[in-house]
């Protein structure tokens, strides 16, 4: 170390000497000086380093302004989160006691409403799931994306898949309004309006109760059972999920809060998808994300999804890279963890670890194993992977 900064040293005094001097026979020596000092650092920096940088911003300008997420965004507030009691040989009276609640003379009825994309695997399992519990299962398609695009009317399609829920079906469907460069929030809350009506013309009365989440947010079936036979529940609550990605295989936490579940009030309850009340109850079911049957429908759900401007590169949409992306358990948009915290964010970062556990599942795919095992641990691979 000594040495190194010795020599560098004593180079910039035999520079000065020689630079100190103003005769015209030192004019080259000059230029060599010149490049030698600040300048040349300066030709290195303009050409190299700079460059560079502006390469690192625009190819990780997100990941950058992700990280520093923490020092300008702070986390909501946190939930009121109540125990979740349950076991399969427990009675409905003492589950309801144990949640300091009384059991009712008879359930609520349930109505479960989504606004419908295109998970259809997704989508048969939650019905199944929900099916002894739920009354009234109430489905709204558009033909438009909430980004615009148009969309083929994938549940009509497949309408033959779901013969089982007919009867218990009210299915509608609303015309795109395909505005060129709008907000996608704004074709969405226009979607969900619609559902709203949708819901009213199934006969929705006081007290129902009302599960409003997405597709993939499946509550656990006990945990709407309980909520239907027990008085004095929060008027509304949120439901816990595991957040899942890609397939039961990775779990990566358990902060899915969106969901939630509503004693219907007409004039009052409206459909949404953000935080409306304090009350969360923990442990109650599954948020599968992007847990797709095949790649085509991955690509379908990047360009549709509300936060498309994550696609930055055409290469995200290689099928090749997507398959590799759902074996190793990395990010299909090459994102860092959306936390709030630098510990969280760090912790997170990261392939998701594999997770060997498949119980407390969805039991609809235990029972039908070989049909949905792209979701079970251990079968990355997708169908139409080349
Ligand atoms: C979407 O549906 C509406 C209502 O049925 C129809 O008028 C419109 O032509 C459809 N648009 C596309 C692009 O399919
Ligand atoms: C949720 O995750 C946290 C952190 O991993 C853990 O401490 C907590 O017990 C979990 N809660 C449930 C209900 O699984
Ligand atoms: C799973 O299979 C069992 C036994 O056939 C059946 O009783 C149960 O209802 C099935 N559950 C679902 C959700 O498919």
């Amino acid at each position: 170390m000594y040495d190194g900064y010795y020599s560098s040293k004593k180079t910039d005094d035999i520079c000065d000497n020689v630079c100190g001097q103003g005769r015209p026979a030192f004019s080259m020596s000059r230029v060599k000086c010149l490049l030698r000092g600040f300048d040349l650092k300066a030709i290195v920096f303009l050409l190299v380093v700079l460059p560079f940088c502006i390469f690192t911003v625009y190819m990780h300008g997100q990941k950058i302004s992700y990280f520093f997420r923490p020092l300008w965004e702070s986390p909501p507030k946190p939930f009121h989160e109540i125990p979740h009691y349950y076991g399969r040989s427990v009675s409905m009276e003492s589950l309801c006691k144990l949640h300091g609640w009384k059991i009712r003379e008879s359930p609520r009825r349930v109505y479960d409403a989504i606004l419908f994309s295109n998970e259809i695997d997704i989508l048969t399992v939650r019905w199944n799931e929900l099916y002894p519990y739920v009354n009234q299962f109430v489905l709204l398609e558009s033909n438009s994306t909430f980004t615009g695009l148009p969309k083929r009317l994938h549940f009509a399609n497949n309408r033959d898949k779901f013969k089982f829920i007919q009867p218990r079906l009210i299915y509608g469907m609303i015309g795109g309004r395909f505005k060129k460069g709008e907000n996608p929030f704004v074709e969405e809350a226009y979607q969900r309006v619609a559902l709203d009506q949708l819901l009213k013309i199934a006969g929705i009365e006081d007290d129902d109760l009302l599960i409003m989440s997405d597709a993939d947010e499946i509550p656990s079936a006990h945990t709407i059972n309980l909520l239907r036979w027990c008085d004095d529940i929060p008027p509304i609550l949120h439901l816990q999920m595991r957040n899942y990605m890609y397939s039961f295989e990775f779990y990566t936490d358990n902060n899915s809060w969106r969901a939630s579940v509503h004693r219907y009030e007409s004039g009052k309850t409206q459909y949404a998808h953000y935080r409306q009340s304090d009350y969360l109850l923990s442990d109650a079911g599954w948020h599968c994300s992007f847990c797709f049957r095949r790649i085509s429908e991955f690509i379908f759900k990047m360009k549709a999804y509300s936060h498309n401007d994550r696609v930055r590169f055409s290469h995200y949409m290689d099928p090749r890279r997507i398959q590799d992306v759902i074996c190793k358990g990395t990010d299909l948009f090459d994102m860092l963890p959306e936390e709030y915290t630098f510990k969280d964010i760090i912790g997170k970062m990261g392939p998701i670890p594999h997770s060997h556990s498949a119980i407390h599942l969805p039991a609809y795919i235990l029972n039908n194993s070989e049909k949905y095992k792209f979701l079970l641990p251990g079968n990355c691979i997708r169908e139409d992977s080349g």
